[in-house]
């Protein structure tokens, strides 16, 4: 009944124009129980969800373990799945979401309302989700925004006053900023990485994913073509293709310490190339889809697949064996 209403919500959803995901990643959930929505980290697993898990998971790790009762920011959070993976699996009082595509907003708002109501615990944490971008705090900061878990039911507000007025006026600071798998995308890194200083605690924790430049542009002869052509097939921001030594600079220049960069490429690009074509096999031996607008007829591949199984693994075998990126699990602190 769940998953029902969730797809039945997920055919419904409007989105804006010019979404760059939107929805299409259904197709990579296998057991559309979920939307995840990352490149995943392929080392102990050839399943898409638990990959995604996998690489949630070990993002998560570069958070050191003293810190509980985490007040957390999440920069293009999907459509919820990580929010209940990591407010399930962590210590985590406070969550709040920003995304910048509204159909992905609304999915997981819903999904977010049915699971926490379904199971109203104490010991949940506040969840607060934003439809804005990451790098204009007005565009999120100021909205409304909605307020789960303490909202659902008088009782719970009752019995968590202290901890529901913790939460206003709206906070500040955060021990943790998070973005898993997003912030190559934000125009641009580094206003991203101003905003997330400005936003953590001193001693607190920054923990991303990214692509790194695998070489150096400034001594690459043909960069400027080949740069600008890879930042518009990959949506990417040409400012931030950068290498790791000018990566380093930049966290040093915001301010940020104990700067810890993760190389975990060999797990990532292969494994979410290999995921592609083996999901092609499964809609032609009779994978249902049923949820989809228009669905396919048994044994036949959805028209939307098109991208995932001629032309995404094409980039990124390229962008792999050429070692244009790596892919980097990133942390640093603010300095206390
Ligand atoms: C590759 S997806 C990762 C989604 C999710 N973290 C996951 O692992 O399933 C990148 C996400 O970044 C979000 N995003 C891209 N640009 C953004 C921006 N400027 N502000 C907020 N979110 C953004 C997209 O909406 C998308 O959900």
């Amino acid at each position: 009944m769940k998953n029902f209403l969730f797809f039945k919500s997920y055919k419904e959803t409007d989105s804006n124009e010019n979404e760059l995901y939107s929805l299409d990643h259904a197709l990579l959930n296998l057991n559309v129980q979920s939307l995840w929505l990352n490149m995943g980290y392929w080392k102990h697993t050839q399943d898409y969800v638990q990959a995604n898990k996998n690489l949630a998971d070990l993002l998560y790790d570069q958070i050191p373990t003293h810190i509980n009762n985490a007040t957390l920011i999440d920069f293009g959070f999907g459509c919820g799945d990580q929010i209940l993976h990591y407010i399930n699996s962590r210590s985590i009082e406070i969550y709040v979401g920003v995304t910048n595509e509204k159909s992905q907003y609304t999915i997981a708002t819903k999904l977010l309302d049915q699971n926490l109501n379904d199971n109203l615990k104490q010991s949940k944490p506040i969840v607060k989700l934003f439809n804005g971008n990451s790098t204009d705090i007005q565009s999120w900061k100021n909205q409304h925004g909605k307020y789960y878990t303490d909202l659902v039911s008088e009782n719970r507000v009752n019995l968590n006053l202290q901890h529901f007025s913790k939460f206003l006026p709206y906070l500040e600071q955060f021990d943790i900023v998070l973005s898993l798998d997003a912030c190559y995308h934000f125009d641009t890194r580094e206003n991203f990485l101003k905003i997330a200083f400005d936003l953590l605690k001193p001693g607190g924790y920054i923990a991303i994913t990214d692509l790194i430049l695998g070489f150096d542009s400034q001594k690459n002869a043909f960069n400027s073509v080949f740069l600008n052509l890879i930042a518009k097939l990959t949506n990417i921001p040409k400012a931030n293709l950068i290498n790791q030594d000018e990566y380093e600079i930049l966290f040093k220049k915001i301010g940020f310490t104990n700067l810890k960069l993760l190389d975990i490429t060999d797990h990532v690009f292969k494994g979410l190339v290999k995921n592609c074509s083996n999901q092609t096999k499964n809609f032609k031996t009779g994978f249902k889809i049923n949820f989809l607008k228009n669905p396919p007829l048994d044994n036949e591949i959805p028209i939307d697949w098109f991208k995932y199984e001629h032309i995404l693994p094409k980039i990124f075998n390229y962008l792999d064996t050429k070692k244009v990126f790596r892919f980097f699990v990133v942390s640093a602190q603010k300095p206390t």
